[in-house]
């Protein structure tokens, strides 16, 4: 069983064609497909490495599901420690073999191919496995070479996608770090931020936005105060009230917040450069700092208000004791087209018990 070479020419354009316009998972299934076909195998496994955790874990698959083993296990072991590519063609009469994975899914393995995938620095950061050449045959030292390509590309793919994940989850963690030095100052607990999140997430979702939109508008959301980095001791620290010099002085955390922020070309900073902005601003064009009205006011900075302001008369404060939530929902309806968007509080009324398991949840 085997290509002439235009025949495998045209496999690759083909495949690369369509691997190169998908993302993400379905480009790592794609990926996997071409490598279990280019060499007529039946499954085809792709394994990482996870070295904080010190296990393989599959990430693409056919038909096993999600497996976890220890990183010297069976064959794939095998090949990652020695850190060289393996043919085995009678699989159960080699020991090093774990029988394991067939008892489990009742599929019988024959014939083996594992590749080690290596990064930049010629570490292992996972393996290709292809499992049962098609028509009980062996696979071939030309069918390592064609396995050998497709895992090149699966490779690259892997280590954008594992790029992009660690640039996300720094992203976040810089949020999260400067949303508690904000909070920290404005005398918050890290709870209010956390409830706020949820919250906006819930309004989010009730006004229709998908999961992507309400997601991203959720985790921008703990950024609302930001700007509170920038205001002075004397002002943020005072125990009393504020005269009303000092009030103007905080009330400006709205712009220097958006300030921090509105450069920034990622859209979950962009989202949080627009919440800093307009939290404040009130429906009836009372707010500050712009004074906008109505619609004029972003849907974020509509939602993270009513989310933020639901919070924050919920909670215990130094200077006040939480509000009963009877009086907390009377006083939205009646600042209904006053502070707060009248749709986005039908929809908080409506939804009562969603909105105080969250706050059963994450206690102050
Ligand atoms: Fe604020
Ligand atoms: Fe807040």
């Amino acid at each position: 069983m085997q290509r002439t070479s235009s025949e495998l020419l045209n496999f690759i354009f083909l495949r690369i064609g369509e691997i190169a316009t998908s993302d993400g998972d379905t480009k790592l299934h794609k990926l996997s497909e071409m490598a279990r076909d280019i060499v007529f195998a039946d499954r085809c496994t792709i394994w990482i490495c996870d070295k904080a955790h010190n296990v393989l874990w599959t990430k693409v698959s056919h038909g096993v599901g999600h497996i976890i083993i220890k990183p010297d296990n069976g064959l794939v072991g095998v090949a990652i420690q020695s850190k060289n590519p393996l043919i085995v063609n009678e699989v159960y009469t080699d020991h090093r073999f774990n029988t394991d994975i067939d008892k489990q899914t009742g599929y019988m393995t024959k014939t083996m191919m594992v590749i080690p995938m290596k990064d930049a620095q010629g570490q292992v950061t996972g393996a290709i496995q292809v499992i049962n050449k098609k028509d009980d045959a062996d696979f071939t030292a030309e069918d390592l070479t064609h396995l050998n390509l497709a895992t090149t590309y699966v490779t690259e793919s892997i280590r954008s996608m594992l790029l992009l994940q660690e640039i996300d989850a720094t992203q976040k963690e810089l949020i999260n770090i400067m949303s508690m030095v904000a909070e920290k100052r404005s005398k918050e607990t890290g709870e209010h931020i956390q409830r706020v999140a949820a919250y906006t997430k819930l309004l989010a979702t009730l006004y229709g936005m998908d999961e992507a939109e309400a997601t991203l508008l959720s985790e921008a959301s703990p950024m609302h105060d930001v700007g509170k980095i920038a205001i002075p001791d004397k002002i943020i620290q005072k125990p009393g009230s504020l005269n009303p010099q000092e009030w103007e002085v905080m009330k400006t955390h709205a712009v220097l917040g958006y300030n921090m922020l509105k450069n920034s070309k990622r859209k979950l900073l962009q989202t949080a450069a627009i919440i800093a902005h307009e939290h404040h601003e009130r429906y009836d064009g009372t707010g500050y700092p712009r004074g906008l009205a109505g619609e004029e006011i972003h849907i974020y900075g509509r939602i993270v208000a009513l989310a933020d302001v639901f919070d924050a008369l919920n909670s215990k404060r130094v200077y006040k004791d939480a509000w009963k939530l009877d009086e907390i929902f009377l006083h939205l309806e009646k600042q209904k087209a006053k502070q707060f968007d009248p749709e986005l509080v039908d929809l908080l009324l409506s939804n009562k018990e969603k909105f105080v398991n969250i706050q059963d949840k994450v206690h102050a």
